[in-house]
């Protein structure tokens, strides 16, 4: 755990007198690497407080739990097992990774299958899956795949049937597969969606509605019992995490529609970042540093959230996958040998897309009382082929608002005045393709893997959303007392 003697007399020092006192800060403090520049120069990081953030990650012992990743190890303690994402590219124990092969193999000769028309005629995908199962995919379609036309892809994971009506009326039940997505198979949301898309097919008249079913789980017997055929099941290992599955066979849907060498480019981009997160030395790793940020802003200046702004449409949904990944992996109060942390672990991560946020919440960012360090994506290569205005008014409102949060402008009027010295991180990727996705999404997660060592907690369980998962349960078979403010909800709903 973190020695916060060490931290506490960590000054900070302005941006303005950063800059000023170094004219090399901006190289300093910037990391390019795998077709991503990572600019953490906006943020208050000194060589001071790397080198205090460094001694207690070696005091916490990161080398060693980095390496304990990457060699399949028990690193979840607490549900006794490895986390088996870096396996899937190709980053790992010898046995975990011959295993992610043989089963994306699996997965990539059941694809053949489907393009072969074994299936039948394929038009739309329809994803079922919640949370981890639907994230990744979704961000991965919507970022590399939305224009690729090759199926038209929906992501379903919302229980509100409002969800499912949409895509009903969108897609041809003849021509629609379904991809159940849950590592466990027993989600409710995604079991009860999933059974009413076979009742739409039913309904429709289409012969076979089980057979156009494929399942996406580390609980193959479960969907086996569900009555999905065994040929149709593509496990992954139970050691892959939810938030961390997309590199499994959950990326189904990125990787029949970005074809299979897309699918491969992705995963080659997550093992470049795995490389330079684990040979790269302290001050030249963009996910240490990073988290160095991340711990400097929770831990010292007490910052309760962070926020990023994507500046590129193919990237709106990341904010979302983010705050899956950060919230639920290091949202906790308890260290990993159990006792209580007694201060925040993870911020509260929260975002949207540049420039529409501007227009909307950085209001707060420039003039509110609250110390909220910002994080800006952005990419060099446009995704569209309208006139280059567009990309250049979005790339340069993104670069404004950083140096307009650094800056700031003192006025007398005091409504009208930005106090500035506010940080941002910018993390420029040269494009938008497969393998520099593969990379941001590993940067992220190696990052967040930091921040738990050195706050001394597992990333990699989520028991604190079982509770409200039992209680909904409860409500659902009936019988059950709740306090009074729920029951009188329960009976307004007539729930
Ligand atoms: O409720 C949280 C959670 O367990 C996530 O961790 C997971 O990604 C999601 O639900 C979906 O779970 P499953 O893939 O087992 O359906």
């Amino acid at each position: 755990m973190l020695d916060w003697e060490a931290i506490s007399g960590l000054k900070m020092v302005s941006l303005e007198s950063l800059f000023l006192n170094d004219c090399e800060r901006t190289q300093r403090f910037s990391i390019d690497d795998c077709g991503i520049l990572f600019d953490f120069a906006k943020t208050h990081l000194t060589v001071e407080v790397v080198e205090t953030f460094g001694r207690l990650a070696q005091s916490a012992g990161l080398i060693a739990k980095r390496d304990a990743l990457f060699g399949g190890q028990i690193v979840n303690v607490t549900e006794g097992r490895a986390a088996g994402h870096c396996a899937e590219r190709g980053e790992g124990a010898a046995d975990s990774v011959a295993r992610a092969k043989t089963l994306h193999s699996r997965m990539r000769s059941l694809i053949e299958v489907i393009e072969a028309g074994g299936m039948g005629e394929i038009a739309h995908i329809l994803h079922i899956g919640i949370g981890g199962s639907a994230l990744g995919p979704q961000l991965l379609f919507d970022a590399l795949a939305r224009d690729a036309g090759r199926y038209d892809v929906a992501v379903v994971s919302n229980v509100d049937g409002a969800a499912l009506a949409e895509v009903f009326r969108r897609f041809d039940p003849h021509k629609t597969l379904i991809a159940v997505a849950s590592k466990t198979f027993t989600t409710s949301e995604t079991l009860l969606n999933a059974a009413s898309v076979l009742e739409w097919m039913t309904g429709a008249g289409v012969d076979d509605p089980l057979g156009r079913v494929i399942a996406l789980t580390a609980a193959p017997e479960k969907a086996l019992e569900w009555g999905i055929d065994e040929t149709r099941i593509l496990p992954f290992s139970e050691s892959v995490g939810g938030r961390y599955s997309l590199w499994s066979s959950i990326g189904f849907p990125a990787a029949i529609a970005l074809g299979w060498s897309g699918f491969e480019e992705l995963l080659e981009g997550a093992a470049e970042m795995d490389r330079h997160f684990r040979f790269r030395p302290v001050e030249a790793n963009a996910p240490v540093i990073a988290a160095f940020a991340d711990l400097y802003y929770t831990q010292v200046k007490q910052c309760e959230t962070r926020a990023i702004f994507a500046y590129d449409e193919r990237l709106r949904l990341l904010p979302s996958y983010l705050q899956q990944l950060e919230m639920e992996s290091n949202g906790k109060s308890v260290s990993a040998d159990g006792a209580r942390l007694g201060r925040h672990a993870a911020p509260v991560t929260w975002g949207g897309v540049g420039t529409d946020a501007q227009h909307a919440v950085f209001q707060l960012l420039h003039q509110g009382s609250h110390l909220i360090p910002v994080e800006f994506v952005a990419v060099i290569e446009p995704g569209h082929d309208l006139d280059e205005a567009h990309h250049q008014q979005l790339l340069g409102n993104c670069f404004a608002q950083g140096a307009a949060l650094m800056a700031g402008r003192p006025s007398d009027d005091l409504a009208r005045s930005y106090t500035g010295d506010r940080p941002s991180t910018t993390i420029l990727l040269d494009r938008l393709d497969p393998r520099t996705l593969g990379s941001l999404i590993a940067f992220y997660e190696a990052r967040t893997f930091v921040n738990a060592v050195l706050l001394g907690i597992n990333p990699f369980d989520q028991f604190g959303v079982e509770l409200g998962k039992q209680m909904a349960k409860a409500i659902d078979a009936g019988g059950v007392t709740f306090d009074a403010s729920t029951m009188a909800l329960i009976a307004r709903a007539g729930v």
